[in-house]
């Protein structure tokens, strides 16, 4: 079994929906940088103050900012991890590859056309960080998360002109870390179409 995971994929792939699913059924820890980057920025902490403003306009926050929280959350982390929204960046990567060895990168592979009608329509939980879609995957009770009973709320930069910027710098900054995992021997790439259970049997025989 792959112990340390790192979802790839543009905004809106799935990385979230699916990271859970895998994170639940492994028992594995889950660092997505962006919920940590959401909880500081709803915190007021310094962290959170000097990242709102890239969050907001769809930017990446600057490398030295995420790389030092993430070498510190995996150092605490026991046994399995699968890293959501980390590396973002070629020196994320490299930094990452001085701490321990990527066992799979699993790049979720999803058109543009799609991503933007899934994240326009995602509602988020500020509380558990569930996902949920209005269309696609609603929660069952209307604006309630299913998991903790919060009030769901869209995410600032899920407005479709911050969306639109995302996939910019997505393409720009992360995409080349699909020939970087290619190379090192590690990429899997699943076509992230399809119900989520479809998607995720995929994932699952790509961790064995
Ligand atoms: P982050 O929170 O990581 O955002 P992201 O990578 O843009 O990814 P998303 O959370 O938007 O999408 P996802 O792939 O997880 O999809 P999800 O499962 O939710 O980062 C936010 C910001 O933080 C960045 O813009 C940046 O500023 C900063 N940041 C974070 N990490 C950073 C880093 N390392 N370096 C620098 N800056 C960093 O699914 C999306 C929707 O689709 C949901 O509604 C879901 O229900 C639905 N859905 C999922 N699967 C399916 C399916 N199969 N069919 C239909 N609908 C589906």
């Amino acid at each position: 079994m792959k112990s340390v995971i790192v979802l790839l994929g543009p905004p809106g792939s799935g990385k979230g929906t699916q990271g859970e699913k895998l994170s639940e059924e492994l028992g594995y820890t889950r660092l997505s940088t962006g919920d940590m980057l959401r909880e500081a920025v709803r915190n007021g902490t310094e962290l959170g103050k000097k990242a709102k403003e890239y969050m907001d306009s769809g930017a990446l926050v600057p490398n030295d900012l995420i790389i030092g929280l993430m070498k510190e959350k995996i150092a605490q982390a026991k046994g399995g991890v699968i890293l959501d929204g980390f590396p973002r960046t070629v020196e994320q990567a490299d930094a990452l590859a001085e701490q321990l060895d990527v066992d799979l990168a699993l790049n979720l592979d999803v058109a543009d056309e799609e991503l933007i009608t899934r994240l326009t329509k995602r509602r988020s939980c500020p509380q558990c960080n569930a996902v949920y879609h209005l269309v696609y995957n609603p929660p069952k009770s209307e604006g309630v998360c299913d998991k903790c009973g919060s009030a769901l709320y869209q995410r600032d930069d899920d407005k479709e002109e911050t969306v639109t910027n995302r996939l910019k710098v997505y393409r720009e900054n992360t995409m080349p870390l699909i020939a970087y995992y290619e190379k090192k021997g590690t990429l899997v790439t699943i076509p992230g179409v399809g119900s989520i259970d479809e998607i995720y049997s995929k994932v699952e025989k790509a961790v064995q």
